[in-house]
């Protein structure tokens, strides 16, 4: 347990029996918090220099305290500070090592302060930070995806869904349907930031503190936007961690999207795409293999993302205001949740940077089952002015037709299709060109080229 610098814990002079072993083990949470350490040291800094603005503690104290301080960040970082799990995490560890470089004067340091506000300080600027790291990976991945979407304008492919083959589509803009998912993400992400800037320091253990502090000049300090509103909600708030969570699941849900989609188009069966060496894995036994595993390890990893989520939910449910114990496994849970989100990141933009299309086969797989017959619906409507729902009957009879004969569409004759539809001319045969197709669906958000166009440009100027 946290000790003085007589080795002794700060409650010993109330609790006189040390704590079981195993409990001093598994329930220090140092290992994870450690992580903490530059947060808490400015946490510690910013409030110190508060505490002496406001007469509390005194010039050469507020000196000494900082000094130290710089002297432990500095050990931390050259691997020099002994991290000692017998102390119960890195608030305790560092005021510790405070005492041991300062002596008794390290005592001022927890004036109008607690843990409990102290480690959400730490917690709420390690994760601004955190989240602003993963908004620039994600506009990464948005750099990435345009790039292979201008490359892919009049790339066909087959729309699915049922994974049943749909509408001719452009594989620009099946790439650009994760450009508008990454944004929202960011926009997920964004959102938290507004509770990230709110500054819990200074609340202390929950009631506020009978010291004159000054919160704004921390809030400042620690680039906060403005204080917290109510010392009790502060202390039990860990909403901006579920919605970190769940900003984090959401995200991994549209990467195991992309991730799976890429797996059955790279399959055998499809042959959409092929993935590049740098990308595949072999197999122990069998010697042709070349399989997809970076794309089912970040399908795996989403289960993951929603466990951690899960698990917070879970913490927080009917727990009772204000600190509990319970709350110390947040940290663990986001900080995998972060680690996994960025590699999880780093892994996709690779994945799209090391696979090439096999445009014939898109090309070939478009044109089966019949892709166009909604266009084919759609012309029948405006040549012979009829609703579409009689246009729907003429166009399914012409495809029962084609799929007995065992022929394309647009293997059909004028001749065979006049037999079903005597009205329809020549002009019909247009209509199962795959290119026409995809140039005709220029409602704003379709997939004509030349909306695609537009939306390329859009995003790379959003992206300056
Ligand atoms: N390590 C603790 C946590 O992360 C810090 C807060 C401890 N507060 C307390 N009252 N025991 O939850």
């Amino acid at each position: 347990m946290s000790q003085n610098k007589n080795n002794k814990t700060v409650w010993s002079t109330r609790i006189t029996k040390d704590t079981s072993s195993i409990f001093q083990k598994v329930g220090s949470s140092l290992s994870v918090d450690k992580r903490l350490f530059k947060e808490d040291i400015a946490g510690s800094i910013a409030h110190v220099e508060m505490l002496f603005k406001q007469k509390i503690i005194a010039f050469k104290i507020k000196n000494k305290i900082i000094w130290g301080l710089n002297k432990i960040r500095n050990e931390i970082i050259k691997k020099k500070f002994i991290f000692n799990p017998k102390h119960e995490d890195i608030h305790m560890s560092i005021e510790k090592r405070l005492f041991e470089i300062i002596g008794d004067d390290a005592g001022f340091i927890h004036t109008a302060r607690s843990r409990n506000d102290q480690v959400i300080t730490d917690f709420k600027i390690w994760l601004r930070n955190s989240t602003n790291e993963i908004i620039n990976l994600l506009n990464s991945s948005i750099k990435i995806i345009v790039k292979n979407a201008e490359k892919n304008i009049e790339t066909i492919m087959p729309g699915f869904t049922h994974l049943k083959n749909a509408q001719p589509i452009s594989f620009a803009h099946y790439l650009l349907a994760y450009v508008e998912m990454f944004k929202r993400d960011k926009h997920r992400f964004k959102n938290n930031i507004e509770n990230l800037l709110e500054n819990p320091l200074g609340v202390t253990a929950l009631a506020g503190t009978t010291f004159n502090i000054d919160r704004n000049y921390t809030t400042k300090k620690l680039k906060f936007s403005h204080p917290t509103k109510n010392s009790i909600d502060t202390i039990s708030d860990r909403d901006f961690v579920t919605d970190f969570l769940y900003a984090t699941s959401v995200c991994s849900v549209h990467i195991s999207r992309l991730a799976e989609e890429f797996i059955i188009w790279n399959s055998d069966a499809f042959g959409l795409i092929k993935l590049n060496d740098r990308i595949v894995t072999g197999s122990s036994i069998m010697p042709q293999k070349k399989n997809p595993d970076q794309l089912e390890f970040l399908r795996g990893k989403t289960g993951n993302a929603f466990g951690n989520l899960f698990s917070m939910l879970t913490i927080l449910k009917g727990l009772p205001l204000s600190y509990f114990k319970d709350l110390q496994d947040d940290k663990e849970l986001v900080f995998k949740s972060f680690d996994q989100i960025k590699y999880s990141i780093l892994i996709f933009n690779d994945i799209l940077k090391n696979f090439s299309v096999n445009k014939k086969r898109m090309f070939e797989l478009a044109n089966k089952g019949y892709t166009t017959a909604t266009d084919l619906a759609d012309y029948i409507v405006i040549e012979l002015n009829v609703p579409f729902r009689k246009a729907y009957q003429i166009t399914a009879k012409i495809v029962n037709y084609a799929e007995v004969k065992k022929k394309r569409f647009d293997e059909l004759s004028i001749k065979e299709i006049k037999k079903i539809e005597p009205k329809l001319n020549e002009e019909v045969l247009k209509i199962f060109n795959l290119k026409n197709s995809i140039k005709s669906k220029k409602s704003y958000g379709g997939t004509s080229f030349e909306n695609i166009k537009k939306m390329i440009n859009k995003y790379k100027k959003e992206l300056k």
